[in-house]
């Protein structure tokens, strides 16, 4: 198993590169199989989720060539004949659910394992399944397998409201709904530029949607689609994860450069909060600069949906809290306790203290190396930011989680002037 060993102080200078948007790729991946054609996909990260979702849809007989070194997916689902997802796939990442509404749409019938739930609790996936219900699949549950038919063959459209707004659910009802037979129309469409992306590559791929980027879609069902190149996206949750590297680890006044950014992605509420704690941005095209202040102004934020600030960097932000001057909450509105990173860093002596499903953080405390454990994936990068500016030496362990989604960061941050390392360790090492 791997960690990261951080010896914290050294300041974060020169370029940080921005790769492809996971969340978005696993998207645009599952639309590749709605057509015989084959599909280019580029600015593909090299991730574990990405090569895990590769896994799965071959599964299925599409042929999956990954060029990691161009990051470059072909994808060609001609030969599809298999309509399942495997629970030992399906298990490893929640966004393989995509393929219930990929086979449905493609093959008018799908058996999927249902997935597990994560290190913060429940993800359930039952607007997935009333969405799918309502363009007219027959679902039942077979032995942990959502087992779903288009009774003549195809599904028929049909009209469905999202409620929560669902990032996944919007994108499994616009893989059915895009080839079925008829119309439909979505309410309470999640509007991430995740889901924007992935319209815009199946409009390239002939589908018809109308209100891209609304909270209402209006499909118009089409025989099939054809194949596509599309580019993906930056990742802003990278993007976000880097600037606030460089809000707490940068020389105050000197600028740290973030290239392949786009900033508009992460939503006016986190840029209009990260400038309130006193860091300058300056963007030029795709190229952002950060400009560290002297002094963190702590800034109270709360999760939403886009464009509100993204569940996704709220365990980053504690660590931008715990290095600034005084007190400060995040509120965590989208999960229920997304808060497991929060004992490891009280190791490390940030003052957080957890309150129903918000964090109250008093920030200015010393934070002293440790052994920390990650258990998820933005967990995990709370702890390598928090061991960046912890005195001495920091060991992250369980890194795989990190692997999931961050592409190659210690070799990014090495180059960025930070100390870490890689390395190999025995979990069950008795201490020596
Ligand atoms: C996507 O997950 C992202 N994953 C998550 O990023 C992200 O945290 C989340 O959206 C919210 O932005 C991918 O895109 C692969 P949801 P998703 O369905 O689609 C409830 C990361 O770190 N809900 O938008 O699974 C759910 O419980 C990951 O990259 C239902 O109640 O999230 C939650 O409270 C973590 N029933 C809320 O909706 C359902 O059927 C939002 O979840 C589905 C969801």
């Amino acid at each position: 198993m791997d960690k990261l060993v951080i010896r914290g102080g050294n300041p974060l200078q020169g370029t940080l590169p921005v790769s492809g948007s996971k969340n978005t790729a696993l998207a645009l991946m599952s639309a590749a199989l709605l057509t015989r054609e084959p599909v280019i996909l580029r600015h593909i990260p090299d991730l574990k989720d990405i090569r895990t979702f590769c896994r799965v849809m071959e599964v299925t007989g599409t042929e999956v060539a990954f060029d990691t070194g161009a990051h470059t997916l072909r994808i060609d689902a001609g030969p599809l004949n298999r309509s399942e997802a495997p629970y030992e796939l399906v298990k490893r990442m929640r966004a393989s659910f995509y393929m219930l509404g990929a086979l449905l749409g493609r093959t008018g019938q799908a058996r999927v394992s249902l997935p597990g739930g994560c290190a913060w609790g429940p993800r359930p996936v039952d607007l997935h399944i009333q969405g799918m219900k309502a363009l007219g699949a027959e679902i039942s549950l077979d032995k942990g397998y959502v087992v779903a038919r288009a009774p003549l063959g195809r599904l028929k459209g049909g009209d469905f409201t999202l409620s929560p707004s669902s990032v996944g659910a919007t994108i499994n009802f616009l893989l059915a709904a895009v080839t079925a037979a008829g119309p439909s129309r979505l309410h309470g469409a999640a509007t991430e530029p995740d889901v924007i992306e992935f319209c815009q590559m199946l409009t390239a791929m002939g589908a018809h949607i109308e209100g891209i980027g609304t909270r209402t879609l209006m499909i118009s069902g089409v025989d099939a689609l054809g194949g596509v190149s599309f580019d993906n996206c930056p990742d802003r949750i990278e993007l976000g994860t880097f600037m606030i590297a460089a809000a707490i680890a940068g020389r105050p006044g000197e600028p740290v450069t973030l290239s392949h950014a786009r900033p508009e992605h992460l939503g006016q509420v986190f840029l209009q909060a990260f400038e309130q704690t006193g860091s300058r941005v300056k963007v030029d095209g795709s190229t952002l600069e950060v400009i560290p202040p002297h002094r963190l102004t702590p800034v109270s934020i709360s999760t939403d949906i886009y464009p509100g600030f993204p569940t996704d960097l709220q365990a980053q932000w504690t660590i931008l809290l715990a290095c600034a001057d005084g007190n400060a909450k995040v509120l965590e509105t989208i999960y229920h306790d997304r808060f497991k990173h929060i004992p490891e860093l009280r190791r490390m002596g940030i003052n957080a203290v957890v309150v129903g499903n918000e964090v109250v953080v008093e920030g200015g405390n010393p934070i002293e190396g440790a052994a920390v454990m990650s258990t998820d994936l933005r967990a995990s990068v709370s702890l390598v930011l928090a061991g960046m500016v912890a005195r001495g030496e920091t060991h992250v362990l369980r890194i795989y989680h990190l692997d999931r989604g961050y592409e190659g960061l210690e070799t990014k941050l090495a180059a960025a002037g930070i100390d870490v390392r890689r390395e190999r360790y025995d979990e069950w090492a008795d201490p020596s």
